[in-house]
């Protein structure tokens, strides 16, 4: 065997003057490690007399245990001056700003969709929803537009390519549709609204290939022209927050409705700036009427015993009155700049509360 004590303190020294934890690391290996110096001489007691063996196997385990020691000291010292080190190396400038960061918006129809739900739902109306293309009975026929009836022409309809059968799928022009297939689907009393996109082909300042509509639909028993008046004078002054706006309902024609109505809300323009609620001038807003016996019958109800009226607005229409968005085509930009000044914080409670004075239908 080697001089223990040569061995024990050459790589006491080594530890010593070991300036990484690499070196370190090596030195721990050479001498503790599976086949390190010391571990070799560990075996070769196997080969001793049980006397010698004793005494030397004491003095290699203190030797071994003072190396051990020896290396768990200056491993500390090496860390600390690691992560002194580093910390000198990366210092925080803590007196640097920080950076800007913005916060989403929520883009003014989808407020303005949250909040013609939360009025109606006020009301007790569920939302329902239909598909974008739709079949041409859905609709156009089961609303009493028939094949060659002019509105269909009114409607700049997207037509799908025909399929086996000659049918020819639309991307539906209003949301109408939907209340056909809530009828098909559900007993009276009905009490809906349908918020969801629309395609026409139509492209101005105030039109938009895709728009939005919401339709609304009311079914029972005894249902009459006075529920829908009240109903939406309730809904026009709760959206504009205008308490006493006035209201017009203004005779109209709908194939699925009869009687209709044009509903208006009171306005004034002065100088080129629209201000809403009571003045001299009146601005058109959302189409009404009591739902069509022709309609209910389509439906398979029995136009003596269930009476409804139904309605439809322009989202995007509402949403620019509301919120003085001049041009239609920039909803859909995507330009950040006009989402910061016309979006709106999502947590900010929406003001849908204004004018709804309860009761509604
Ligand atoms: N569907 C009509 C349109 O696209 C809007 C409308 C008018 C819907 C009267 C209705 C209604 O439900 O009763 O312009």
């Amino acid at each position: 065997m080697e001089s223990l004590d040569a061995v024990s303190s050459e790589i006491i020294d080594a530890i010593d003057i070991a300036d990484s934890l690499d070196a370190l690391e090596a030195i721990r290996i050479d001498a503790l490690g599976k086949k390190g110096r010391i571990s070799l001489m560990m075996r070769e007691l196997g080969g001793m007399n049980a006397e010698d063996r004793r005494a030397a196997g004491q003095t290699l385990n203190r030797v071994k245990d003072d190396i051990a020691t020896a290396i768990d000291a200056k491993q500390k010292i090496l860390a600390a001056v690691v992560l002194n080190e580093r910390l000198e190396a990366e210092r925080l400038d803590v007196s640097l700003p920080s950076r800007p960061h913005t916060d989403a918006r929520l883009h003014p129809l989808s407020r303005t969709i949250e909040e013609v739900i939360a009025i109606f739902a006020e009301m007790g109306f569920q939302v329902a929803e239909g598909p974008d293309i739709e079949s041409d009975y859905y609709n156009f026929t089961a609303l009493n537009i028939p094949p060659e009836h002019p509105a269909r022409q009114e409607h700049d309809t997207f037509y799908l390519p025909a399929d086996a059968e000659g049918g020819r799928k639309v991307l539906r022009t209003h949301t109408s549709p939907v209340q056909i297939r809530t009828m098909e689907s559900q007993d009276p009393p009905i009490r809906i609204i349908v918020p969801g996109r629309t395609y026409r082909s139509d492209h101005d300042a105030t039109h938009s290939p895709m728009f939005h509509q919401c339709e609304g639909l009311v079914i029972g028993d005894g249902i009459h022209m006075g529920h829908l008046k009240g109903c939406l004078i309730d809904f026009c002054r709760a959206f504009f927050g205008v308490d006493d706006l006035p209201v017009r309902f203004r005779p109209s024609y709908f194939p699925f409705t009869e009687p209709s109505a044009e509903v208006d809300i009171g306005c004034t323009r002065q100088n080129g700036a629209l201000k809403i609620g009571a003045g001299d001038d009146w601005l058109e807003i959302l189409g009404s009427g009591m739902v069509n016996p022709r309609v209910l019958e389509n439906c398979g109800y029995d136009p003596e015993k269930y009476q409804g009226f139904a309605f439809g607005m322009g989202i995007e229409r509402i949403a620019m009155l509301k919120y003085g968005i001049p041009d239609l085509r920039t909803f859909y930009d995507s330009d950040l700049r006009w989402m910061r000044h016309y979006g709106f914080l999502p947590f900010d409670a929406p003001s849908i509360h204004a004018g709804l004075s309860g009761g509604g239908i």
